[in-house]
């Protein structure tokens, strides 16, 4: 964790509506903090190495807050499935796999290579029900320093028997058995009910107290798919929507992310918001899936907390500049055919979502204010060729569209650079 200066054209967020930009400016890191954003070096920095980045943009590292790292070795793979038929079709039987520590540790050291080549700084991550597994992720995760959450999930209904945990008991013991490997400095367990499908009504309750107990926090899937929404109501009748299955065992009390969101009526989102819970918006996941196109500007304009998740392996990939492309593209679809009172987002909001929103989970994260953890990245798009001149924002808003791990010149997290 060092005190450094980089020097190039730097830009953050500083809301959803605002990019800020400081071309041919210095970004002053001191032990792992942002210190702050100078158009010439201040003279009491100027004993602090420095490395010239030039004319490369540097932009804020960027958090996955929803990712399944078993799915990754399907990425791509059959995707002309709806939620539930996905699931036991690729899913399920791809994650019984990691009972084998062999096979998880191939897969799961891809998975984290690339993800460490990525844009992402910080993630939070699905493992499998395995908790020698789950724990040997985290050790890969540990490693290539990055920061994030993991968790080893929870299922012990409506799931084949190779993934079924034999009740709430079971799950909740295997649960504690990890939580006792999982001890890591930049890796954190965060507990992991499927989604109310998978989980019986006494393990959704034993993980609630567990979260309370232990401060724990929780990550899930809500309201993704009609289909699944309509399953959830039929195991919970005495509920009036999905997310009061979670919150009625506490499970929205704790720090927490749902994933997706995409169909949650008005009183959903009232919950969510008074509980302060995360959303992590996966655009490339529900159109895969043909889930369907969440209202993301407004939750935003209500001032829900919002990121973005690459969802692998429903969504293909885990380039967040991808992901950022698409959230827009599809927001731009949903307000030309179902609802035009719904603005559709702009560049400054998606990478808001990708930086900051998500950012948010993790503490002061996500842009370069003072005293903001130092996750940057900076990237190189003079490959991206063009024959104009281009402003600082203009050639952001190109790498949205067209940047990927190739383009990455240099990525730091918490003040440690990566490569
Ligand atoms: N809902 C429950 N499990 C999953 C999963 O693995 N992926 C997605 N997209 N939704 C889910
Ligand atoms: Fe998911």
């Amino acid at each position: 964790m060092g005190s450094f200066v980089l020097h190039g054209n730097i830009i953050d967020s500083e809301s959803p509506e605002r990019l800020r930009v400081a071309a041919d400016s210095y970004l002053v890191c001191e032990e792992g903090r942002c210190t702050g954003v100078f158009s010439a070096l201040p003279e009491r920095f100027s004993g602090l190495p420095l490395t010239d980045f030039g004319d490369r943009l540097i932009l804020p590292g960027m958090t996955d807050l929803h990712l399944h790292a078993p799915q990754f070795a399907f990425r791509g793979l059959g995707m002309d499935l709806e939620l539930l038929d996905w699931l036991n079709a690729r899913t399920f039987p791809e994650e019984a796999k990691y009972a084998d520590l062999s096979y998880a540790a191939l897969a799961y050291g891809q998975f984290v290579d690339c993800l460490r080549r990525s844009a992402t700084t910080r993630a939070v991550v699905f493992g499998t029900v395995h908790p020698a597994a789950t724990t040997l992720l985290m050790e890969l995760l540990e490693a290539s320093g990055l920061v994030s959450y993991v968790g080893k999930v929870n299922m012990d209904r409506d799931c084949p028997e190779a993934l079924r945990e034999a009740d709430a008991a079971a799950s909740l013991a295997a649960t504690e058995q990890w939580l006792a490997s999982a001890r890591f400095a930049h890796t954190k367990p965060i507990l992991t009910p499927r989604f109310v499908p998978s989980c019986s009504d006494a393990l959704l309750q034993g993980l609630g107290e567990l979260a309370a107990r232990r401060g724990l926090p929780v990550q899930s899937h809500l309201s993704e798919n009609l289909g699944e929404i309509a399953l959830v109501q039929s195991l919970c009748p005495q509920t009036d929507f999905y997310a009061e299955a979670y919150d009625r065992c506490g499970l929205l009390s704790q720090p927490c992310i749902m994933a997706h969101c995409v169909h949650c009526p008005p009183e959903e989102q009232d919950l969510l918001q008074a509980r302060g819970v995360f959303i992590a918006h996966s655009p490339l996941s529900n159109s895969n899936l043909s889930s369907g196109i969440a209202p993301v500007s407004a939750y935003l304009a209500r001032g829900l907390r919002v990121g973005l998740g690459s969802d692998l392996a429903a969504g293909e990939t885990e380039n967040l500049f991808r992901v950022m492309a698409e959230a827009i593209r599809v927001s731009k679809l949903r307000w030309r055919l179902l609802d035009d009172t719904t603005a559709p987002l702009t560049v400054a909001q998606a990478f808001y979502l990708a930086t900051r929103g998500g950012g948010a989970f993790f503490g002061e994260v996500g842009c370069f204010e003072p005293g903001f953890a130092l996750d940057a990245v900076v990237l190189d798009d003079s490959a991206l060729v063009h024959p104009q001149e281009l402003t600082p924002i203009e050639r952001l808003e190109r790498c949205i569209y067209l940047a990927d791990e190739r383009h990455i010149a240099a990525k730091y997290v918490a003040g440690t650079r990566l490569f």
